[in-house]
Formats: C-alpha cells, sequence, structure tokens
C-alpha cells in the first residue's frame, strides 16, 4: 500500500500526505510534521485574491524551510481571469505542488463561488485548472468533496474533468458541503471516483486516524494515495505510525515522554516564530491538540490554559509529574 508517488515530474517520497487545515497547519505545525516525513504536506490554504495583491499575511502562511520539500501550497478562488497569475506566483515561491481548493464549506468561502462552491459548477474547475496548467511547470491538483449535498455526488464527473484540464491529482474528501464535518466519510464515493480516473492519481481523505482507518481507505477505495487531516493534530506521529504498519513494520510505542518532549519543543518553535500574544495562543491552541485524549493531564491542561506567557507554560510543563499521564485511552476529555 506504501509506495513512492508519481506526480507529473515530481516524485513523492510516499503516498502519505498531509492535507492543508486553515489555522492549523502553519510553519510551526509543519515542522513538527515534517520529524515523521509525509510524503508531501500543505501550507493552509490562501486566495488567490489576497496573493496577487502581496497581502503580507498570506504570504507568511506560505513560509516554509527548505528542509520541508517536497511542499504543496493550496489556492482557493473562483475567478478564471486570476488562476494563471496565481499559480505562478505560487511556482516563483518555490513550491513543489500547487492545490486547487474545491472543498472548503464555510459561506464566507463558498459565497463568491469559491472552495466547495466550485462543485455547483464542474465546468469552472476544469478552466482554472487548464489555465494553471498551462501556466506552470509544477504539478497542480485540485482538492474536492464528494458533491454539494446527496442529491448531487459528482466528484467522478469532476475525476474526469481535472484529468481532461491536465491536473496530476485529485483529493476527495468523502462528506458533502452541507454535511460539513457531520458522519462518516463514505468510501464507496471514494471508490467511483478512483474507477473513474484513468491517469489522474487519487487521494483518499477522510476519517483516517490510526492505521486501520488508513489501511480501510487503501483497500475499499483502491485509492493511489491517502490524504490525512485531523488525525494529524496533537499526534504528528501517526503520519510514521501508518507509514510503518502499512509497510510491515512493528509499531513504536509512543510514551508521556514523546508528549512532553514534543510540547516542549513546539512551545520552543512557537516562540521563535510568533510574537508574545501570538505564542500564548499558538501555546493553548496545540496544548490543547496534544492533550486532548488524556488521563492525568486535567492540572496540566487547566495550567496551561491559565499560562500567562510561553516561558510560564514551559515551567508548567516541565515541572509536571508526567508519570501520573497516559494517552492511551480511547476516553475524550474534552478541553476545548
Ligand atoms: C480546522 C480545519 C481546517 C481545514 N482547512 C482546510 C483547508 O485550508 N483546505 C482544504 O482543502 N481543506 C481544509 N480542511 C479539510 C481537511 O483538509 C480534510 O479534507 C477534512 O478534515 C477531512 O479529513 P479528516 O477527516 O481526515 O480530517 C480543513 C479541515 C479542518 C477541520
Amino acid at each position: 500500500m506504501i509506495h513512492s508517488l508519481q506526480l507529473g515530474s515530481l516524485t513523492l517520497p510516499t503516498n502519505v500526505i498531509c492535507a492543508p487545515l486553515a489555522g492549523c497547519t502553519n510553519l510551526t505545525w509543519r515542522r513538527m510534521l515534517k520529524r515523521y516525513k509525509p510524503g508531501l504536506m500543505f501550507c493552509e490554504m490562501v486566495k488567490m485574491e489576497a496573493l496577487i495583491r502581496a497581502d503580507p499575511n498570506t504570504y507568511r502562511i506560505l513560509d516554509y524551510d527548505n528542509d520541508m520539500h517536497p511542499i504543496g501550497a493550496q489556492i482557493c478562488g473562483s475567478n478564471i481571469d486570476i488562476a494563471a497569475q496565481s499559480a505562478q506566483l505560487i511556482e516563483e515561491m518555490g513550491f513543489d505542488v500547487l492545490d486547487l481548493n474545491c472543498g472548503c464549506p464555510v459561506d464566507k468561502v463558498t459565497k463568491d463561488g469559491s472552495g466547495s462552491g466550485l462543485l455547483q459548477h464542474p465546468e469552472k474547475i476544469g478552466e482554472i485548472l487548464h489555465r494553471m496548467v498551462q501556466a506552470v511547470d509544477i504539478p497542480v491538483t485540485v482538492k474536492i468533496r464528494a458533491g454539494w449535498d446527496e442529491c448531487e455526488i459528482n466528484a467522478p464527473t469532476i475525476v474526469q474533468i481535472a484529468e481532461q484540464a491536465g491536473a496530476s491529482a485529485i483529493a476527495i474528501h468523502g462528506r458533502t458541503r452541507t454535511q460539513g464535518y457531520k458522519g462518516q466519510a463514505n468510501l464507496d464515493w471514494i471508490k467511483a471516483c478512483k474507477e473513474k480516473a484513468s491517469s489522474i492519481k487519487v487521494y483518499g481523505n477522510g476519517d483516517i486516524f490510526d492505521p486501520e482507518s488508513a489501511a480501510r481507505m487503501f483497500q475499499e477505495t483502491g485509492c493511489d494515495a491517502i490524504l490525512l487531516a485531523r488525525g494529524t493534530l496533537g499526534k504528528p506521529w501517526i503520519i510514521e505510525d501508518i507509514t510503518r504498519a502499512l509497510s510491515g513494520l512493528p509499531p513504536i510505542q509512543r510514551t508521556s515522554d514523546d508528549y512532553r518532549e514534543i510540547l516542549l519543543s513546539h512551545l520552543d518553535d512557537i516562540e521563535s516564530y510568533h510574537n508574545d500574544r501570538k505564542s500564548l495562543i499558538e501555546m493553548r491552541k496545540i496544548g490543547c491538540w496534544y492533550l486532548k485524549k488524556s488521563s492525568g493531564t486535567k492540572a496540566l491542561r487547566e495550567a496551561l490554559n491559565k499560562a500567562s506567557s510561553v516561558s510560564s507554560a514551559r515551567s508548567v510543563i516541565e515541572s509536571y509529574d508526567w508519570e501520573q499521564t497516559s494517552f492511551h485511552t480511547e476516553e475524550a476529555l474534552a478541553c476545548c
């Protein structure tokens, strides 16, 4: 199941890919992901218009380290006339892959026909992709949901449109736009997409949280690659766990010390990249991710939420009694 993946002239080392997650996959988070060797990872999505007007916050979202290659950027927009220029800007920044977002369900994004709004106009997806493919040498890919709603599962048609437009791969999130994140990702829909694909690579996406669900995605859909999203939050080693398990290698036990170590190094990184105010917000966010499914961490979570600086958060983590913690329980403790 695990193998390298060819996207145009680019060879990804593995077919375990980390999805874009707005508000999550920033530079410091990607540094943690990178440790566990994803085949490809993405920055958070950026708007085409913001790229073109050189919005500094947008460019900051696209920060990456030289050792993060292969790295992908995802752009969101529905204006055909600026598709080529946006694509060129991404290529000039040194990205290895350019992805078009056709899955974002948020009203703010769909109201101008962007994100999953494009699912209602598949021919427009084809036109935007075509312009991008013509404008750049890097592989162009697209990420979609299964359709707008259950009455209109048009992902298999979009697979063919994307292939014709010259896209190298298409990621299918097995939910509709109206579903949001409710219910389970439907693997039959992803399978139907793979059956329509001829040369375009198909990534299966949705509810991959462990090696078992990763294997199910490969086996039940025949997909070429898997795309991990929420499963990586607070558990970046899921990339390595899945890669090893599906390559027949024994699992690595993750201990409380691993959580302690990654929290501390993530904090160091946050502090060196963000200002004090943003560091505090980020620290609370990542603390919540790492400690979400744990026991014996209530006092730690409370102390982190109350910490008034990253250095006080670091002291709390360093002096905490990690012996009493456990990260192997399925009990989900709501902390945020
Ligand atoms: C907080 C959050 C932010 C997301 N941001 C993006 C994004 O920027 N671009 C995108 O294509 N999908 C985005 N997604 C969708 C995910 O990439 C993925 O398709 C979805 O979460 C299903 O996969 P999962 O069940 O493995 O999480 C986001 C999802 C979440 C929960």
